[in-house]
């Protein structure tokens, strides 16, 4: 109720601005040039149309109709704004790649106003690729490799040696993903002080989508209480280990990092730097563990070819030996479905942006100060990239580049100057977690559940399932 009526209001609030606008285009003619599409209602345009479509297991008609009609490049009018969808790999790839020349990033003010000013999801210009860089060496393949290795595999175990009966995955994998990022980020192992921190995060996640209003919507409301909270505990943390390092203490994390570069930053901006990487490492990486489990749960014969690889790897280690990164390059099998799960659920289903000038495209012009979307979903989901590209079908990814076009189709994870940070981090979380869950569980779903993709991608009941433990499952 709270999210509906939100969205009715911001639409109320952004429609009489973009009708504006479009009278304006409109009179100057570039109408003419505008991508085909339809503005649909007043007010409301076709917003009401996506969110449908994005409650249901099946989305896809809302882009393919478009497409259909008018076009892989096509404007339409949602959340109070026109805006032009791309389903066209080629304009997307533009559109990633001139970030921060003809485009720059667009979040919801409830989404920029929880995660702070500082955050690096909202950066521009220098400043974000300074920032974007170094996030990118805080998550190399040779960081992971030599340190965050370790504690993955460490805090999988210990959070899976609690599981037993009845388990919402989603919930579970959530609690593993924030203890995973604060380990990262901070040192902290799982305790008091990190639950009490997750509890009030999750209010502050269910604030990213109201209307940014305190007067309308508890929730947003609630959210800005907890973003406050989360601040303050952070902030002490910061300041301590700001001491800490003065005194001649220095961590080897994401913090440590911060608190010795040259940039000299101010509590504040640390803060939200550490907020937006809590931000977003957890729905994707817990989202993308849960949907792999259901997927593999659906595609019976790629579970038993991804336990035999395994039970080969468990079968040359001892019950206690953690995992190493030549196990890591032992799984063959499982990149496929990190792949395929990645490609069919599209947790990131595509980026927003804002045109920065008029912008020539596809023989069309998309005017300055428009929203423009890169659909990564419609991609992934074409039949002309992908064979049977509704089908999870793991397999595809063996002997090639899983499409069967050329060029770089497959975007989950963005891509130019804003390319995921986190692009092998994530791979490496839902490997290891593969690898512990089919080599101790076995499990049945416990109800029928359904994917739905609005407002995140998530199945509506958490992914309750049944878990046994295996007899042969010998580590501890
Ligand atoms: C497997 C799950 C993940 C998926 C599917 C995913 C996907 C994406 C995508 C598509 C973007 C680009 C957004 C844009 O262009 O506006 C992005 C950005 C980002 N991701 Fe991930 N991500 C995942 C995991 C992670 C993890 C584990 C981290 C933690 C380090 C992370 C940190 C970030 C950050 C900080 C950005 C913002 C980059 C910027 O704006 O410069 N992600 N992610």
């Amino acid at each position: 109720m709270d999210f509906l009526a939100s969205v009715l209001l911001s639409l109320a609030l952004s429609a009489a601005l973009a009708l504006l606008f479009v009278r304006f285009t409109r009179r100057g003619g570039l109408q003419r040039l505008l991508p085909p599409g339809s503005l649909g209602l007043p007010l409301i345009g076709e917003t009401l149309q996506l969110i449908a479509a994005y409650k249901t297991e099946n989305p896809e008609p809302f882009i393919d109709e478009r497409v259909r009609r008018h076009g892989p490049v096509f404007t339409t009018h949602v959340f109070g704004e026109p805006t032009v969808f791309s389903a066209d790999p080629e304009t997307n790839r533009f559109i990633l790649q001139n970030e921060g020349k003809l485009f720059e990033v667009s979040y919801p003010g409830s989404i920029s106003n929880l995660l702070g000013r500082h955050s690096l999801l909202l950066m521009k210009g220098g400043l974000h690729k300074r920032m974007h860089s170094l996030t990118m060496s805080f998550n190399s393949t040779t960081i992971i490799r030599d340190h965050l290795l370790v504690d993955i595999d460490r805090l999988i175990r210990l959070n899976l040696r609690s599981w037993s009966g009845r388990v919402l995955l989603m919930e579970a994998a959530k609690k593993i993903t924030f203890e995973l990022t604060m380990k990262q980020l901070m040192s902290f192992d799982p305790g008091e002080w990190t639950e009490s921190l997750r509890k009030e995060y999750l209010l502050v996640i269910e604030g990213f989508f109201t209307v940014p209003l305190p007067l309308f919507s508890a929730t947003y409301r609630r959210a800005i209480r907890a973003r406050t909270k989360v601040a303050e505990a952070l902030g002490k943390m910061v300041r301590r280990r700001r001491r800490e390092q003065e005194e001649g203490t220095v961590m080897n994390d994401m913090l440590g990092a911060l608190l010795a570069g040259d940039d000299r930053f101010m509590d504040e901006e640390i803060v939200d730097f550490l907020v937006a990487l809590l931000v977003a490492g957890y729905e994707t990486t817990s989202t993308i563990m849960t949907l792999a489990v259901k997927f593999l749960t659906e595609t019976p014969l790629a579970l038993a070819q991804l336990k035999e690889e395994h039970e080969t790897i468990g079968a040359r280690k001892g019950p206690s030996e953690g995992l190493e990164w030549t196990d890591y390059k032992s799984m063959p099998f499982t990149q496929c479905v990190v792949n395929e799960t990645l490609r069919i659920a599209n947790i990131i289903s595509g980026v927003f942006r804002r045109a920065m000038t008029d912008i020539p495209i596809k023989g069309y012009v998309i005017p300055k100060g428009w929203k423009v979307f890169a659909s990564f979903r419609a991609v992934h989901l074409d039949p002309d990239h992908f064979k049977d590209a509704r089908t999870f079908n793991p397999w595809r990814w063996q002997n090639n580049s899983g499409s069967t076009t050329s060029g770089n189709v497959y975007t989950p994870f963005g891509g130019g100057p804003r390319l995921c940070p986190g692009y092998e981090l994530g791979r490496v979380i839902l490997s290891v977690f593969l690898h512990r869950l089919v080599t101790r569980f076995s499990w049945v779903p416990a109800e029928e559940d359904k994917l739905v993709f609005f407002p995140t991608t998530r199945t509506q009941k958490r992914y309750p399932i049944i878990l046994k433990q295996r007899e042969d499952s010998a580590w501890q």
